[in-house]
């Protein structure tokens, strides 16, 4: 499903260069879940913003479900993520003006999905947060966001998830909750998962696990 073929990202940062992946190589089936730790620093977004094509690598390939990211134009690029994947970032990145319910909706508008408040309704009421459905995010808890920037991700019933410290920003006790909703949905919707994190507990749920230190798998 996921064929990650010796990838290289180089950043420029001030009159040096720092290579935030290095060569990586991995694979993972249909279905399967899985981990990358690593310290702060060691090329775990980086990483992950080429696996969902939000940016490109300098060389090395990336196959997703038979289609090579790097022959695909921004426009077909965006299509794909679109169509194909789901990502939770750290941070939540939901639309402040835009009330809980409004920020699910959002992927099934840009596909002008018809029924898309029941369908969103139906994400929110997955991750339990049905009731909360018209508060805008000023007026939930970070736990309350992060089940809503889930409920965005897999609205679209993506075959791929892809989780960026999805617990990160919320107390140990929250991260539980919001693992197990990230976990129970994967499983129930048969989505393939890459689940980013420092947490040596969260990543043994999953399947397998890399560790990368220095932009180098280990
Ligand atoms: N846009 C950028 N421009 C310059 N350097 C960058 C950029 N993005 C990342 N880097 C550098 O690449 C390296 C890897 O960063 P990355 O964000 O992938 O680490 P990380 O493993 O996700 O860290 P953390 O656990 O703190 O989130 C770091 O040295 C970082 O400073
Ligand atoms: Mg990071």
């Amino acid at each position: 499903m996921i064929i990650v073929k010796n990838i290289l990202k180089k950043f420029t940062q001030g009159t040096t260069q720092v290579c935030a992946v290095n060569k990586v190589s991995f694979q993972v089936e249909k279905g399967k879940t899985l981990a990358i730790v690593g310290p702060s620093g060691s090329g775990k977004t980086t990483l992950l913003s080429l696996l969902a094509g939000l940016d490109r690598p300098d060389s090395g390939e990336i196959t997703i479900s038979e289609q090579t990211l790097s022959t695909l134009n921004e426009e077909e690029l965006s299509h794909f993520r679109g169509t194909n994947m789901g990502i939770v970032f750290q941070q939540f990145h939901l639309m402040p003006q835009l009330t809980a319910v409004e920020n699910v909706r959002l992927p099934l508008d840009i596909h002008g999905t018809f029924n898309a408040r029941e369908k969103a309704l139906k994400a929110l009421d997955d991750v339990g947060l049905a009731k909360r459905a018209d508060h805008l995010p000023n007026q939930l808890s970070g736990g309350e966001c992060q089940r809503v920037a889930i409920a965005r991700a897999t609205v679209v019933e993506p075959q791929i998830l892809f989780a960026d410290e999805p617990s990160g920003n919320l107390d140990t006790e929250t991260g539980k909750k919001i693992s197990e909703v990230l976990f129970g949905l994967v499983r129930k919707k048969h989505m393939t998962m890459i689940l980013v994190t420092h947490d040596l507990e969260l990543a043994s749920q999953c399947d397998s696990m890399i560790r990368i230190e220095g932009g180098v798998l280990h």
